[in-house]
């Protein structure tokens, strides 16, 4: 006799049943894409640890856009690379700062692609901390709160689809909520990093975004990666002051964390593959080591498989292509 599950596995090796019955599918429709926007020279610089990954000018992020749309990925999330920073983050909150100015060309050239912005304020401190930091060293949490306000209120009005507020200070979903809607903004969904890790596997973004903390580190505001249960509270919080859709970050080490977020929430959950889990496959592929296109697609199905509605990847553009 065959045993029923025999039976399943040549019935899906034989292609009759693999589509109909397969539980996860992973299309370009899925994916956003990360972009690095910086001001200055009308270049690309490749990010060394990334490869295949540069920092754009806004011309260059124009066109990004369009092979993007070509490939069939919908969405980008735009991280700004400012000429100057200073203690107060200045650039973060300028209407013709490097995001707001991008967010402008982006939507003018392709009105259909969705563009969504990080809202932290590391990449335009002179600290290189998400916050504006007292004398005792420390992250002043509400005069950070009013900054990342204003913050997303100027990616706003410069059209962008939706903010995501990076910077895990307390309550700054409520604070960006209320201040977006006092401000007649009350259509702009907040994507909220809800379970953000203290990661080893920010690195290479550090160097893509100039945002390493000058000192210190951000344990004080990231979570220990030993944690679930306390990413599940904060994911409701975040739902309690308005979220619409919530992230988790990193992915590939934290699958059981979108699994359980997806199942208290039921609210869209993005999970971001980020830096250091892209730098590891393209220098395992570049070693010989596994077969990239294989590997990628395995890691993004299962990433969905685990629960993400949305996967936030540099892989996004290649994969989709894959994928077409
Ligand atoms: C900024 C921010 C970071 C990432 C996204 N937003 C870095 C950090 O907290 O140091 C990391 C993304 C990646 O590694 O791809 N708060």
């Amino acid at each position: 006799m065959a045993f029923p599950a025999t039976r399943m596995r040549r019935l899906r090796a034989s292609g009759v049943l693999r589509g109909l019955v397969r539980e996860t599918e992973l299309t370009p429709a899925h994916l956003v894409q990360p972009l690095f926007v910086e001001l200055g020279t009308d270049s690309r610089t490749p990010v060394a640890t990334m490869p295949g990954v540069d920092r754009l000018s806004i011309s260059h992020a124009v066109e990004e856009a369009g092979e993007l749309a070509d490939a069939g990925v919908p969405a980008v999330l735009l991280f700004g690379v400012p000429a100057d920073k200073d203690e107060q983050a200045s650039g973060a909150y300028d209407d013709e700062g490097v995001v707001q100015l991008a967010v402008r060309a982006l939507k003018e050239a392709h009105p259909d692609l969705v563009v969504m912005t990080d809202v932290c304020l590391c990449g335009f401190t002179s600290h290189g901390h998400c916050g504006v930091v007292r004398a005792d060293g420390a992250v002043d949490n509400d005069v950070t709160l009013e900054l990342l306000a204003k913050t997303a209120i100027s990616h706003a009005r410069a059209g962008a689809d939706a903010v995501a507020p990076s910077d895990m200070m307390d309550g700054r979903v409520g604070a960006l909520r209320g201040q977006l809607d006092g401000e007649g903004l009350s259509e702009t969904p907040i994507v909220a990093y809800s379970a953000k890790y203290a990661s080893a596997f920010y690195g290479p973004f550090r160097e893509a975004a100039e945002s390493a903390p000058a000192f210190g580190d951000r344990r004080s505001y990231q979570m220990d990666p030993a944690n679930s249960d306390e990413a599940v509270r904060e994911a409701l919080l975040d739902v309690e002051e308005g979220a619409d859709m919530l992230m988790v970050k990193p992915a590939l080490p934290y699958l059981d964390v979108i699994a359980r977020v997806k199942e208290a929430t039921a609210l869209p959950v993005a999970a971001y593959n980020v830096s250091g889990e892209y730098a590891m496959v393209k220098a395992a592929a570049a070693a010989g080591a596994l077969d990239e296109r294989a590997a990628v697609l395995e890691a993004l199905t299962g990433i969905r498989r685990a629960g993400a509605d949305v996967v936030i990847t540099y892989h996004a553009k290649e994969a989709a292509r894959w994928l077409q």
